[in-house]
């Protein structure tokens, strides 16, 4: 497994943004949107390609095209959905499945309520949207998920990460051929499992409190 946090001017300014309490929640939806778009770049720079053969107005030349299938792009619902916008702007050939998890406030385990993605998987590169890294408990039944069906390489893009929850990933995908890829590795967890300093509730500030 791999860890790369984004060090650039522009995604710690939208970060800070995107902390601050009073930020509403359509500046919020729209900052979390650009910073994907940023995160993506980054994340995207071993995405598949091969050689396409065009021709330009003046000659012919060999270029560069996505392999097929094109990357599998997995927002993890609600949160995650948040990200998706940003993400397809980057890569709008991208196919989109969906995995709806959320997790029990009192044991912090993941569930998995929702899920609509091919059936099969084998050799697939696909993107994982989860904005705030905490426990690690849903990108780890996420993770565990996409490879038994078959995904050969999985890149996480999320907002924010906690120590603790990416060492506990570290330490169970040490081997597995995973990218997690952030704006900020935050300070630690607070009683409640929240990120600190953080940005507070993710899907609720997107979405509002439901
Ligand atoms: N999920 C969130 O939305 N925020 C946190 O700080 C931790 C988990």
């Amino acid at each position: 497994m791999r860890v790369l946090v984004v060090d650039h001017p522009l995604v710690a300014h939208k970060l800070t943004v995107l902390r601050d309490k009073d930020t509403p929640s359509p500046v919020f939806r729209q900052l979390t949107e650009e910073l994907v778009t940023l995160l993506a770049y980054e994340a995207t720079r071993n995405v598949r390609v091969e050689p396409v053969n065009i021709e330009t107005p003046v000659t012919a030349t060999v270029g560069t095209g996505l392999v097929k299938p094109t990357p599998l792009v997995v927002p993890i619902l609600r949160a995650g959905l948040g990200m998706l916008e940003g993400m397809t702007r980057l890569v709008p050939t991208a196919e989109v499945g969906f995995l709806g998890m959320a997790r029990n406030e009192e044991t912090l385990e993941a569930i998995t309520y929702a899920e609509r993605l091919p059936d099969d998987l084998t050799g697939r590169q696909v993107f994982v949207l989860d904005p705030m890294l905490a426990t690690g408990g849903t990108l780890r039944e996420a993770i565990k998920f996409l490879f038994q069906r078959g995904a050969a390489e999985i890149v996480c893009i999320c907002l924010l990460g906690a120590p603790e929850g990416l060492s506990i990933l570290e330490k169970e995908l040490a081997d597995a051929n995973v990218t997690i890829v952030l704006a900020s590795i935050d300070e630690r967890l607070d009683e409640k499992a929240y990120i600190v300093p953080g940005l507070g509730d993710a899907g609720d500030r997107l979405y509002g409190v439901v």
